[in-house]
């Protein structure tokens, strides 16, 4: 979701800016903007694209060595050049950008309105640009940066913001409550951002920003606060993100380079927990809250979107192997629902950003209800780990495509070694089977680049359906998540209709879609529902319906049953998710493609949704 960049040092700004934009482009916007300063503020901004703002600006002065951009997912006001930030205040005093929602923006505005101010935008942004404004305005001997406090205390919602100020042109302040900051140090100088891909090419040392701090920075001096303005030390840390992985490295999409990178993401997520030699699996994050695992209730896994469905696989393998039962729910939905949790719930969290809004919520109402939350997080340092008592990193690497590939094959790999491991402390997996399991998990790696290797007979059949209106993907146990894994990747790129169903409920309604026209992706590799699958795509058959099945490799039955088959490697019944969702993500990727879709930003779509 929309993104922060910002700059103080003595470089110049422009370019350092206009990168960053890019590099943040990923995370979803319709409009951007860049505010230079020097001695004086310009700002450029439009609807459209970052390349759009850099051809809009491609006559303009350019100078500075402060400035700020931003790219805006619009939640208040429609998409165009006036509602894009940074928004100036009425009497120009100062500039912002910010990410969030101000939620009492209205009654804020009314009050405005009443001392005389008036409004340009829709946006609630503006509102605050304003009240910072009104505030330095009518208190005598104020600075900015008392200013942005007072403003703030009078704030409801969430916001990242930067602010330059007209009368004190060598700051930059930066707050923070809800939605990510890092600041990146450099040498006399300072980088700012949403995330740290805009950051890593120029420094590795960065401080997040927490909820509730802010940070008035001069070129060489930065100084750490919290809004009710105590002095905090600020705490530095590497990042260890390298900027090759931040990069297309030679593939046309993102979201493809992803796909192939699963084999070595799958491979770093094992990296010192899986050991055949020890024959043992070991999460060094969860030592602490062990105890407390084998002895919940319950678990209950939170997550939205693709870790919502990388949490419905982790619900059947844990509680098949660690016997504990398990609920999976829609973070969105349990943070306002008034759950019942207990001390001896166990929550698991599961998210790629460790951003996401609704995503965090549901671990602060879990924790003040006494549960204890482990988070599973691909990005490092993000708000979900800092929030929660204890985690496993996916250490997937960067993922930037907006639909989620390789997070997701990282976090069912954590899922699975999470549900192996537990099984085997809770006595339910004896050491034949176990050593069996971790053998199947440390192929997992190359029996998935052996699927990526049929690439081009994916790309047939997606190019021979492109044109489908409507999609049934069909699954059963552990591979109906999958199922509703492949059918969200689908609406999300190709924009194509879409359903997951286990394969069962087909009879009780989506049958009634069946016809020549209506392709079924039949997730039917061999496990004990094989059989019943087999009937599924006679029924499918039947109704002259298009079968492509993703069977388990040497399949005859079903080769001589469905339209097309794509092949997975046998492997232990655990592991089979991660090898079916990735003819599925091909099977996306290439119809998208040929569908000539914008394959890495998605229209409407936000990599991380910082805001409810
Ligand atoms: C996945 O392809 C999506 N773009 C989306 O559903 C995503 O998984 C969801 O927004 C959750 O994000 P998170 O994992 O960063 O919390
Ligand atoms: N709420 C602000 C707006 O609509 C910021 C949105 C964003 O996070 O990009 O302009």
């Amino acid at each position: 979701m929309c993104g922060i960049v910002g700059y103080i040092g003595h470089k110049d700004a422009y370019p350092i800016l206009i990168k960053g934009l890019k590099r943040l482009e990923y995370r979803g916007y319709d409009s951007a903007g860049i505010a230079l300063i020097n001695g004086k503020t310009r700002t450029y901004k439009c609807k459209g694209k970052v390349s759009d703002l850099e051809t809009f600006i491609a006559n303009q002065d350019k100078s500075g060595n402060i400035g700020m951009g931003h790219t805006r997912w619009a939640t208040h006001g429609e998409p165009n050049d006036v509602n894009a930030h940074p928004h100036i205040s009425e009497n120009g005093y100062f500039t912002v950008i910010h990410n969030g929602i101000i939620e009492n923006y209205d009654t804020l505005k009314k009050e405005l309105i009443s001392n005389g101010y008036s409004f340009k935008s829709e946006t609630d942004t503006e509102v605050l640009s304003n009240l910072i404004e009104y505030i330095f305005l009518s208190k005598k001997e104020i600075t900015a940066e008392k200013a942005v406090r007072y403003a703030l205390s009078k704030v409801i919602g969430a916001y990242g913001i930067l602010v330059a100020a007209k009368d004190e042109t060598n700051i930059l302040i930066a707050a923070r409550k809800g939605s990510p900051l890092v600041i990146g140090i450099g040498h006399n100088e300072y980088f700012f951002a949403s995330d740290a891909t805009p950051i890593v090419e120029h420094t590795k040392s960065v401080i997040y920003l927490d909820d509730g701090q802010m940070a008035i920075v001069e070129r060489d001096n930065l100084m750490l606060k919290t809004i009710q303005n105590d002095v905090l030390k600020p705490e530095v840390t590497e990042i260890d993100i390298n900027i090759e992985s931040i990069e297309k490295d030679g593939y046309d999409h993102f979201m493809l380079k992803e796909i192939f990178e699963q084999p070595i993401a799958i491979k770093d997520t094992f990296r010192g927990r899986v050991s055949k030699r020890h024959q043992r699996i070991y999460l060094g994050g969860l030592h602490k809250v062990l105890p407390k695992i084998n002895n919940a209730k319950r678990i209950i896994i939170i997550g939205c979107g693709t870790s919502w469905h990388a949490g419905l696989v982790g619900e059947y393998l844990l509680e098949e192997y660690a016997r504990i039962p398990v609920e999976v729910e829609y973070a969105s939905e349990f943070r306002y629902r008034n759950p019942i949790i207990t001390e001896d719930d166990v929550v698991i969290a599961i998210s790629q950003s460790g951003e996401t809004a609704d995503t965090l919520a549901a671990i602060k109402l879990a924790k003040e209800k006494g549960a204890t939350v482990i988070g599973v997080c691909n990005v490092v340092g993000a708000s979900i780990p800092r929030e929660t008592h204890a985690g496993v990193y996916t250490h997937a690497g960067p993922e930037i495509g907006v639909a989620s590939t390789k997070a997701f094959t990282a976090q069912v790999t954590v899922l699975t070694m999470m549900a192996l491991m537990l099984g085997r402390e809770r006595g339910n997996i004896d050491a034949k089977l176990y050593m069996e399991m971790i053998t199947a998990m440390s192929n997992v790696p190359k029996n998935i680049t052996k699927i990526l290797e049929q690439s081009d007979l994916i790309k047939k059949i997606a190019d021979k359906y492109k044109d489908a209106s409507n999609f049934l993907y069909l699954g059963r146990g552990a591979l109906f998540p999958v199922a509703l894994e492949g059918a969200l990747k689908l609406k999300e790129i190709s924009y194509i209709h879409a359903e997951g169903y286990p394969a069962a409920e087909m009879k009780h309604g989506p049958i009634a879609l069946i016809d020549e026209k209506m392709p079924v992706v039949v997730i039917a590799t061999k496990d004990k529902s094989y059989e019943k699958v087999v009937t599924n795509i006679q029924e499918v058959k039947a109704r002259k319906g298009v079968v492509i099945a993703i069977v388990t490799e040497g399949d005859q039955i079903i080769k001589n049953l469905a339209n097309h088959v794509i092949e997975v490697p046998k492997g232990h019944d655990s592991i089979i998710p991660l090898l079916a969702v990735i003819p599925l993500q091909l099977i996306s990727y290439y119809i998208a493609v040929a569908r000539d879709c914008n394959v890495d930003q998605p229209r409407n779509l936000a990599k991380s949704v910082t805001v409810e």
